[in-house]
């Protein structure tokens, strides 16, 4: 038989055996291409219908096509856990009985593990937890860069740095994917403060935004295959970011080949036109009453409802533009909702809160760890023998840090407090004072607090700490109103609701302090050399008051290394450096200052010491590096490679986990270059005495900088230095290399 024959006789044979798929359209099929399917099911929609899927039709789900089965899409919060569900038409809470979820660690938290297999558990788990909650589209990951230490929400994001962050997200998202789940990747782009979010007009160079900025957007859809995006609330050269020729229609569709949807930010749509030629797929949360009574302003009012069939019909804009968003729209449906393979997920179980636990202990950063007087061994980890009365004070040892922050707050189904965990660990020792307070109200500050509130809580800390042998302090910020929340930043570098005072008390009768500083963001520490030992906890979720006794104990051994830098006062951070124009701007606009020298490329080229630098954190053993060694010293075309190794050996008592970092910079350049910047990282883990060999590989894209009249991406030919250490600062072996 030919082949052709044989090919419709097997076709033949196949209708025979099942005539439902012989009569089944093509976008039905899901043995069928995705385009193919894409261009069927498009080829059988009313213009009507298109518009109809770029819309929101509740707060968190957009309409599908309902004459041909094709299904809505449903959304949710991000990026923690899987949000609460909301009413149809409101921002108020369902009231739902089956909803609390597991809350795993802030992303800054994921940042510090410096480890993409914890970023793969970490998607792969919060995927589960979404595709049982039946949803499409998780709201999350975000990966704006740290900017300054004020912005409200760094703790939903990865860091300062982009190589960094774009390592880490890549698994995440990749892993939530596989549950047909969709990843919808924020705030793209430049959303670095929360104060003026809405309308704040960001303005700086081409190279700070490709080269610091855009990274981990460009990873997520690169490598990690991100089926969705979130367009910003601010402007970006005078266009609001979610309908914004540069950033959407060029570098995302154009350049980037990004093929799935753009989703606004709730309400983050201003202008039809704009909306429809630039790049945006699906407007949700425009205005906030819906359907409801209280407004005229409904679903079909949207931007992109009504006002854009106007347009389409009247030519007014191109009909090539809802076709491009239908496509894109349903190749997400295919993707999510309407993927029969999908798994049915798994939510809060045992599992999730291990996973949640082991991110949580990954990501805790030991700043310092000394002795309180000279004479005797540092005082962590804390030997529970050794003390008979253990006092804990702060707000933050009992507070539930998986509410307020907004929309990354999360209804748990457990949630183990620092002071719970801390009582599971060394039982009846452990006694608690409050010592400050904050309320709980989104717009509560200090100042409603009445003084003798204040004054009674310190003076009773102060008494128990007179009496304790040893003062675990758990404070730092809370996810209030301008503390690391959403829609407003910080006010303060220092830290609120009095608790420097009631530090500096405490230390006055018991300087057996540890340190435990909860937070997303960097804090002034003017009590720094009085204080023996310090831990950088974030926002840890459900298991986090286990993950944080665990490292006190030494039960783990600490291995959590900053993503940013912690300045010493907020005028060391670049963005602070200058006038107001750079930070936060004059409410219209703002200028990006510092340019490409965020975070520690800002410190280490200006030669400002960080009171904690990037990439720096301890560990209960110690670490040698040998000498690093190339394979050669020449990088001679750009398919070259130089392969760099350097053996680490842990020197302690006990096994740990070291983050081994490689830093490039360039010696003499023509143009502005950070002395060094990140180009890769490895977690290793030692048993005491055991070493281990370290190998980087060095391409001449590791070289590039973005030259603004190229226009593109280059590296000058010279000479470059690598470094090799176990932070951007403590640097312990460098070698020299040439590009040629
Ligand atoms: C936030 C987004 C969030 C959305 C939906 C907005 O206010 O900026 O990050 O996903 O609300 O809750």
């Amino acid at each position: 038989m030919k082949k052709q024959t044989l090919i419709l006789f097997a076709l033949a044979v196949c209708c025979m055996v099942n005539p439902a798929r012989a009569q089944q359209p093509v976008y039905l099929d899901e043995s069928r291409d995705l385009e193919e399917r894409v261009q069927d099911a498009l080829s059988r929609m009313t213009l009507e219908e298109k518009v109809k899927l770029c819309h929101a039709q509740s707060k968190f789900s957009s309409g599908g096509v309902p004459r041909l089965g094709i299904t809505e899409l449903w959304m949710s919060d991000g990026p923690h856990g899987v949000r609460e569900e909301i009413q149809w038409n409101s921002w108020g809470n369902a009231g739902w009985t089956n909803d609390s979820c597991t809350a795993f660690p802030a992303l800054t938290c994921l940042a510090a593990t410096w480890d993409p297999e914890m970023s793969a558990l970490y998607g792969r788990a919060i995927g589960e937890e979404a595709r049982y909650r039946r949803k499409d589209v998780l709201l999350g990951p975000g990966v704006n860069i740290y900017r300054t230490p004020l912005n409200g929400r760094n703790f939903e994001y990865m860091g300062e740095d982009p190589h960094l962050a774009s390592v880490l997200v890549v698994p995440y998202i990749q892993e939530m994917q596989k549950n047909g789940v969709a990843a919808c990747v924020k705030h793209y782009a430049l959303n670095n403060q929360e104060l003026w979010r809405g309308h704040i007009d960001v303005e700086l160079s081409d190279r700070a935004l490709y080269e610091i900025y855009l990274p981990a957007f460009k990873a997520s859809v690169h490598e990690g295959g991100a089926w969705s995006i979130m367009g910003a609330y601010n402007k970006v050269r005078g266009q609001h970011a979610c309908h914004n020729e540069l950033l959407l229609q060029k570098i995302l569709k154009q350049d980037w080949g990004f093929d799935g949807c753009v989703i606004t930010d709730w309400g983050g749509a201003h202008d039809t036109r704009e909306a429809a030629l630039y790049g945006l797929d699906i407007e949700m949360g425009s205005y906030t009453n819906g359907l409801t009574s209280e407004s005229e302003f409904n679903y079909d009012d949207y931007y992109l409802a009504r006002p854009y069939l106007d347009m389409l019909k009247n030519g007014e804009v191109p009909l090539s533009t809802i076709d491009d968003k239908a496509s894109r729209i349903l190749r997400l449906i295919f993707r999510t909702a309407m993927n029969s393979q999908r798994p049915w997920g798994s939510f809060a179980t045992e599992e999730h809160a291990e996973v949640a636990r082991r991110i949580g202990e990954e990501g805790t950063v030991l700043l310092k760890n000394a002795a309180p007087d000279k004479k005797t061994s540092p005082l962590l980890p804390i030997d529970g023998s050794k003390y008979d009365r253990i006092l804990v004070v702060g707000e933050n040892a009992t507070r539930s840090l998986t509410q307020g922050g907004g929309s990354s707050e999360l209804k748990v189904k457990e949630e183990i407090s620092p002071l719970a965990g801390l009582q599971a660990v060394y039982g009846d020792k452990i006694v608690y004072a409050k010592g400050y307070m904050s309320g709980r109200s989104m717009y509560s500050n200090i100042e409603e607090i009445p003084a003798s509130v204040m004054d009674s809580l310190r003076a009773d800390a102060v008494a128990q700490a007179r009496e304790a042998d040893l003062v675990i302090y758990v404070g730092g910020l809370n996810k209030n109103h301008q503390q690391d929340c959403e829609a407003g930043d910080r006010i303060t570098y220092g830290l609120p609701f009095g608790q420097n005072e009631l530090i500096e008390e405490v230390l006055q009768v018991n300087k057996n302090m540890v340190m435990v500083l909860i937070s997303g963001n960097a804090v002034e520490m003017p009590w720094i050399k009085k204080v023996p030992a310090i831990v950088q906890s974030w926002y840890l979720g459900s298991q986090g008051g286990h993950s944080i006794a665990n490292i006190l104990s030494g039960e783990v051994n600490p291995s959590g290394k900053l993503p940013f830098s912690f300045p010493v006062k907020l005028s060391d951070n670049g963005a602070h450096a200058f006038d107001y124009m750079s930070y936060p701007g004059d409410s219209i606009r703002q200028i990006y200052k510092e340019d490409i020298l965020v975070g520690y490329r800002w410190h280490d080229t200006k030669k400002i010491p960080a009171l904690f630098p990037f990439g720096h954190g301890l560990s209960y053993t110690t670490f040698a590096y040998g000498k690093s060694q190339a394979d050669k010293v020449t990088l001679a075309g750009a398919d070259d490679r130089i392969v760099v190794t350097v053996p680490v050996r842990n020197t302690g008592n006990v096994t740990g986990k070291e983050v081994v970092q490689l830093y490039i910079g360039e010696e003499k350049s023509a143009v502005l270059r950070p002395v060094k910047e990140l180009k890769g990282f490895h977690k290793i883990e030692l048993q005491p005495g055991e070493e281990k060999v370290v190998s980087f590989t060095i391409e001449p894209e590791d070289l590039m900088y973005f030259d603004e009249d190229l226009h593109d991406w280059k590296a000058d030919p010279g000479k470059f230095k690598a470094y090799i250490g176990s932070s951007s600062t403590d640097i312990r072996s460098t070698l020299s290399f040439v590009l040629q």
